[in-house]
């Protein structure tokens, strides 16, 4: 391959990744030849979206046909799937030029998972896309402006710049080994906004909403608060008593949510620890900012305690 012919790209692993990825870089231009999974029903159903793809029974023949492959099963199928995998010269057939190249697109398990392929002479590396993928076709537009974080060296790690540009997407690079904390901190930006969500639903839930009526209501205060968070900083988009240094708000729900039971308290109180340092970091922090401090850490004591004891499950159905 040179760098004026785009390579052919195939996926190994139909689920939500590359439901999006493929028919995503084939509208960029990108030929996507080959596809493969563990049920040839799923290669089909991605494959028959694509023009000129085709769907694999046996993975082998996604390598043996594309430059460069992408491997999107779940992570604990990364190692058996490329161990199983053949690159280099084929013996059958030596002039059958077979993928030079292979990502995986997970942002936790290390890029030497993929060390079989790179013992036997293919380009390997990480191509880990940050966005939450449901798996529909509105992922395919919604990921621009997305960033990816990439892994690579040499003209892989050109190639996978040039493919994350091709999605509209921003590459972003970390320090070789630290890909754990990357993306256990990245989580705070996805499912545990969700988690975030669930447990406020789950506190109206007490007050008679069902939790259809709560995310209608709640999903739009998200929404604009995101906003304010990218146009002013997250210092500066914080509402809430903790922003206002509003003490006797602040000791009443904290009061409150150790009544609940369970861990509601423990989880207000260690997000409202987060919200004081984020409270600090405004130009005018408010009077009161370090007497509410003192009342997050000693409900936290309780708590902390509190929430060892009974599952927040137990306690919301009570
Ligand atoms: N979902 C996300 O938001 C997200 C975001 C960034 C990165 N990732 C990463 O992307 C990768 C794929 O995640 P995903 O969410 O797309 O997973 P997924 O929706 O669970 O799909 C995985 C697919 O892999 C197939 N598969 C399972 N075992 C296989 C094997 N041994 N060989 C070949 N195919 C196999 C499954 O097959 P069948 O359908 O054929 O049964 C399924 O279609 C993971 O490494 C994940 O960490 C995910």
């Amino acid at each position: 391959m040179t760098q004026l012919t785009l390579p052919r790209l195939g996926f190994i692993g139909a689920g939500r990744v590359s439901r999006c990825l493929a028919p995503a870089f084939a509208r960029a231009g990108y030929p996507v030849t080959a596809i493969a999974s563990r049920t040839l029903d799923s290669a089909r159903t991605v494959a028959s979206q694509l023009e000129n793809c085709q769907a694999y029974a046996d993975p082998q023949q996604v390598v043996d046909t594309v430059d460069l492959v992408f491997l999107t099963p779940p992570d604990d199928q990364i190692v058996p799937s490329v161990n199983a995998l053949q690159f280099g010269p084929s013996e059958s057939s030596p002039n059958t030029t077979r993928a030079w190249a292979i990502v995986h697109c997970s942002g936790a398990s290390p890029v030497s998972l993929l060390d079989s392929a790179r013992a036997q002479g293919a380009a390997t590396g990480g191509f880990h896309p940050l966005y939450l993928f449901g798996g529909s076709v509105e992922d395919i537009e919604r990921i621009a402006g997305c960033s990816v974080t990439l892994e690579a060296q040499g003209t892989l790690k050109k190639t996978l710049i040039a493919l994350t540009a091709a999605l509209g997407c921003h590459p972003l690079f970390i320090p070789p080994g630290k890909r754990m904390l990357y993306h256990a901190a990245a989580h705070y930006a996805s499912s545990f906004a969700l988690c975030g969500l669930a447990e406020g639903t789950r506190l109206w839930q007490t007050l008679g909403f069902s939790q259809a009526d709560a995310l209608r209501a709640l999903l739009p205060m998200l929404a604009g608060t995101l906003e304010t968070a990218r146009d002013r900083g997250l210092a500066q988009a914080l509402a809430g008593p903790v922003s206002r240094g509003d003490t006797g708000i602040m000791q009443a729900q904290l009061d409150l949510l150790e009544q609940c039971g369970g861990d509601h308290a423990a989880l207000y109180g260690l997000l409202s620890r987060r919200a004081v340092d984020l409270a600090r970091e405004r130009p005018t922090p408010p009077v009161a900012l370090d007497e509410i401090a003192q009342m997050v850490e000693t409900s936290l004591e309780r708590s902390l305690l509190q929430a060892r004891d009974i599952s927040p499950i137990k306690a919301s159905r009570q």
